[in-house]
């Protein structure tokens, strides 16, 4: 099944995590505001994104709430919604070098500073604006410990 999120296939993907250099470019465009002020995320598109290995990798390196298998070299991502607000969560899939600049996750929303990427993918992100924003919304909706719990805005 090819999904509309994905623009770019793991295999790159490890390529930018791997590569990425902790000296990022100066400029920080702030590039996951401008994807939620564009697109409204689903839910359900974000959980067939998260859930296909392929188009985001996430269950590669965490385990979430609602997905079956997980891996183990991020943290949990149970109880996020309840320490991250939407615009965290966002920035830390969009580029997590701005959170830590030595981040093995790979910046999902961005082209900057991006190492060796081939010449196909140039230019392009990982995840379309409204890939992020499904993933987002998926993030926000199931990562509570209590299912009645307020999320923060
Ligand atoms: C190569 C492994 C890897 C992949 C793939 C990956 N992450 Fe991460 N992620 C990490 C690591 C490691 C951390 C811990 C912080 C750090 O080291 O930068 C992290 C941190 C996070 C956090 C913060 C967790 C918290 O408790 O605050 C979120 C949210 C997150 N990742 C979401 C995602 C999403 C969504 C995807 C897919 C779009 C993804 N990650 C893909 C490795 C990964």
């Amino acid at each position: 099944m090819k999904l509309s999120g994905g623009a770019r296939t793991l295999g790159s993907l490890w390529l930018v995590g791997l590569c990425a250099l902790p000296a990022l470019s100066q400029e920080r465009l702030p590039a996951s505001a401008v994807a939620s002020a564009t697109v409204t995320g689903s839910v359900e598109r974000g959980r067939a994104l998260l859930a296909n290995r392929q188009d985001s990798g996430c269950i590669l390196c965490h385990t979430v709430p609602g997905m079956a298998a997980g891996g183990e070299i991020g943290p949990p991502l149970a109880g996020l919604a309840e320490r991250a607000s939407a615009e965290q969560i966002r920035q830390r899939i969009a580029d997590p070098r701005t959170l830590n600049p030595a981040t093995v996750m790979p910046a999902y929303f961005s082209t900057q500073g991006l190492q060796r990427v081939a010449s196909a993918y140039a230019g392009q992100t990982v995840l379309s604006a409204q890939g992020l924003e499904d993933i987002v919304a998926y993030l926000l909706a199931n990562t509570r410990s209590e299912p009645g719990a307020p999320v923060r805005p």
